[in-house]
């Protein structure tokens, strides 16, 4: 069994997603939600499924032999990174080499780095004029989102698009894409 940890820091659609995804798999499963808010609405949907959760605070993240004990505790193979706002340390890219992966709502190299989350990503892709936009799967490196791309998925920009508009669009590309290329990256 390979098991997977999800670290959120928010609402958590898309761990929800990944939790419904590989519910009964009997290779893959989804064994810990980490987030580093105690408030994050990831954790409730990870608790409807049972899901055991952590809550760390950005000093525990930054402690090595604290976050190793607790990924060894579940027996963590791979890190899924949804909607987690911290940096990731050294130790952890180093420990999850091709074994962590992120997802950008964004066309990286384009839209990424510091300041480019949620929102603002939208936003500045509004205010470019873009005609497409999409999402971006990518192992994690110690480039922030500068890591070797899995895979990317397109969708269409309309001039009278709103920032939201392009959120709801790009938010259904991650529903649909992002479960199944974890599964392949496991399964390779
Ligand atoms: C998603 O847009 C994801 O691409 C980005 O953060 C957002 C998380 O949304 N990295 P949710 O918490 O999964 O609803």
């Amino acid at each position: 069994m390979a098991n997977i940890a999800i670290f959120v820091s928010g609402n958590g659609s898309n761990c929800e997603n990944i939790i419904r995804y590989f519910s009964g798999n009997q290779e893959i499963s989804v064994a810990l939600v980490i987030s580093n808010k105690a408030d994050a609405y990831a954790l409730e949907r990870a608790g409807k499924y049972n899901v055991p959760t952590a809550v760390i605070t950005r000093a525990e993240l930054a402690d090595e032999s604290r976050m190793i004990a607790l990924l060894r505790q579940y027996g963590i193979d791979y890190i899924v990174l949804a909607g987690f706002l911290l940096m990731i340390p050294q130790y952890l890219i180093r420990n999850f080499n091709r074994r962590m992966v992120n997802i950008h709502p964004a066309l990286l190299p384009k839209y990424g780095g510091k300041g480019m989350y949620g929102h603002y990503i939208h936003e500045a892709v509004r205010a470019a004029n873009e005609k497409e936009t999409g999402i971006t799967i990518h192992y994690v490196s110690e480039v922030c989102d500068g890591g070797e791309i899995i895979f990317q998925a397109r969708v269409a920009v309309s001039p009278t698009d709103t920032p939201d508009d392009i959120q709801a669009s790009v938010h259904r590309l991650e529903m649909e894409y992002f479960p199944s290329i974890i599964e392949k990256v496991i399964k390779q």
